[in-house]
């Protein structure tokens, strides 16, 4: 057993910001991470981050943006805080030496990306989030933030709805521990991997919020999943919107840009989920190849394709086998990014569990309701690890944090202990491995639940969720052994993400309207009388079933925010 003040699941950038919090107000801070903290997914972002600094910019108008962007299902309160903070946070990072790319006069560069009418997204080259993870990084290690590298997640523990910390086994020996403590906050990432195409870390499996749901805090926004228009064809990694803010066009297997036929004004840089419909229509009406259409960059030339897209031409050339610079790169949308998470109030606080906290993709603040605006994912990290971190160092030093409830560690380890004996004594004959599961769920995610979705294919996809608990309770492991046991981790994985794709499935068939990237051919219309609300996902432990319930959308009476049709 270890005691902590506050303890953070997941050590990417959300994370990093939170333990920032947490350790520079004086608090014992550790962070948990399955690898090695600039292992983790946030290293993959690319294009850069959203914040109103240029003087003719305007946070307000960036708020509109992402309220728009979100279909209107986003809340308020926390999208005016998100956008108002920008500007600071984004400053807070250079301060701290993330080298950002700059204009000739040292201002930070900022470039345009989608959904937006202003070019407000400040990057540093197509690493972006590499950069601002180094930055973190270096932080922790200053601060003296104390690290469980290469630790699994096995149970957050909680006392009459208290979080009271988290069990989680030494990946190297196998040894399972109790992190008790007075705040927890998931900042686990999304669950990307359960679609076949994905631009994902493997590690994206759903964790936290899988974990957070059996313990009592429901997630919600599940049906929203964000297909980015631009994976490479073959592989699904990542082709920075950032590419087509530089001036890249969309083109058909004939060689002509589309996009003016779907988004006359904002042509490729309308917001994701509009890009991506289009491209699977013009794939299904026969304008692909392959399954894919083109993301074509040659008339922006060469020094700006070095300069700055040196990256994605790298990955174009080593998972293409195409210089971006003489021809254009095959793709296809990818599941990129998933809006739901754990529900929180606007200060990232879950709201059934308290003293559990929740920050970046994890959570489900709801800053992008429906549809996430490229750029606005690294924004999240960085003022929600900072506005969440500061609510977690008040909640210990002013408010119920103080009371010390605690779980009995021994109690709760031997529990895990009970369940991970199961799993390895479970017979290989009649078994299934996690693999055939992985398999099985993805491909179906893929094809029935993503770009376009209807009653058949969903309930197609749910007989498939059926499936894949049918095989959870079946599913062996071949190594029995302690250290670095890779094959129990991945086991442990998929029943995190078996659930979070039963409460994707459930929640997309349960809301009959098309909005943002929920798109439904059987009710392809918006329904705002019915739908503005936000579905939660809880979890059952005696039926092992998610249930359904509602939680409102926080409107702030602000007039420019009443829905309207979504143009581009
Ligand atoms: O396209 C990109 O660079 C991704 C950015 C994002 O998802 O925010």
């Amino acid at each position: 057993m270890a005691q902590h003040d506050i303890v953070i699941i997941g050590a990417g950038l959300a994370g990093l910001r939170a333990a920032f919090e947490g350790v520079t107000a004086g608090l014992n801070t550790a962070v948990v991470s399955k690898i090695h903290p600039l292992r983790s997914h946030s290293c993959a972002a690319q294009g850069g981050v959203n914040a109103a600094i240029n003087p003719a910019d305007d946070w307000h108008h960036h708020a509109y943006d992402t309220v728009k962007g979100a279909d209107f299902v986003g809340d308020q309160d926390s999208i005016d805080m998100m956008c108002a903070e920008a500007p600071q946070a984004v400053l807070d990072l250079d301060k701290m030496g993330c080298p950002f790319s700059r204009e000739d006069d040292g201002t930070i560069a900022q470039r345009a990306f989608g959904g937006q009418n202003f070019p407000r997204t400040a990057y540093a080259a197509d690493r972006t989030g590499h950069a601002m993870l180094h930055t973190l990084w270096e932080q922790a290690i200053k601060y003296g933030v104390h690290v469980y590298d290469e630790y699994f997640l096995m149970e957050l523990t909680s006392e009459n709805q208290r979080a009271t910390g988290a069990v989680v086994m030494d990946i190297r020996t196998g040894k399972l521990q109790h992190l008790q403590a007075k705040a927890v906050c998931v900042a686990t990432g999304g669950y990307g991997r359960m679609f076949a195409a994905n631009t994902n870390a493997m590690t994206n499996t759903g964790d936290g919020i899988a974990h957070a749901m059996r313990a009592g805090a429901p997630a919600a926004d599940l049906e929203f999943v964000q297909f980015h228009p631009t994976g490479l064809l073959r592989s699904g990694i990542l082709i920075s919107e950032g590419v087509r803010g530089e001036g890249a066009y969309l083109i058909g297997a004939d060689g002509q840009r589309f996009m003016q036929k779907y988004a006359p004004n904002k042509l490729e840089l309308a917001s994701r989920d509009v890009v991506s419909r289009s491209m699977v229509t013009e794939i299904n009406q026969g304008n692909g190849k392959n399954g894919g259409v083109f993301l074509d960059v040659r008339h922006l030339g060469k020094h700006l394709i070095l300069e700055r897209l040196p990256q994605i031409r790298q990955l174009a050339m080593d998972f293409e086998g195409v210089d971006p610079i003489d021809e254009p790169i095959p793709v296809r949308p990818t599941c990129h990014y998933t809006m739901g998470g754990i529900r929180t109030d606007k200060l990232g606080q879950s709201i059934a569990l308290k003293g559990l906290f929740a920050a970046g993709e994890a959570a489900c603040v709801s800053v992008h309701g429906a549809n996430r605006l490229g750029a606005n994912s690294l924004l999240e990290t960085i003022v929600f690890g900072k506005i969440t971190g500061k609510d977690m160092v008040d909640f210990v030093k002013n408010r119920e944090g103080r009371d010390g409830v605690a779980t009995d560690s021994t109690h709760a380890v031997a529990k895990v202990s009970a369940r991970i004996a199961a799993l390895k004594a479970r017979p290989r004959e009649g078994g299934v491995r996690q693999s055939s599961i992985r398999e099985a769920l993805v491909n179906e995610m893929q094809e029935n639940c993503s770009v376009f979705r209807d009653e058949a294919r969903l309930n197609s996809a749910w007989s498939a969720i059926k499936a894949a608990k049918d095989g959870l309770s079946k599913m062996y492991i071949d190594d029995k052994s302690e250290a670095f046991n890779t094959d129990l981790i991945t086991a442990l994985e998929m029943e995190n993400l078996v659930l979070m794709a039963e409460g994707t499935v459930a929640t997309a068939m349960e809301r009959k309207e098309s909005r943002g990237a929920h798109s439904r051919t059987d009710f392809p219309t918006r329904d705002d009388e019915h739908w503005m609300t936000h579905i939660t996902a809880g979890y059952d432990p005696a039926t092992r079933e998610v249930v359904l319930g509602r939680d409102a959308v926080r409107i702030t009476g602000n007039p420019q925010y009443a829905p309207a049709e979504r143009k581009y």
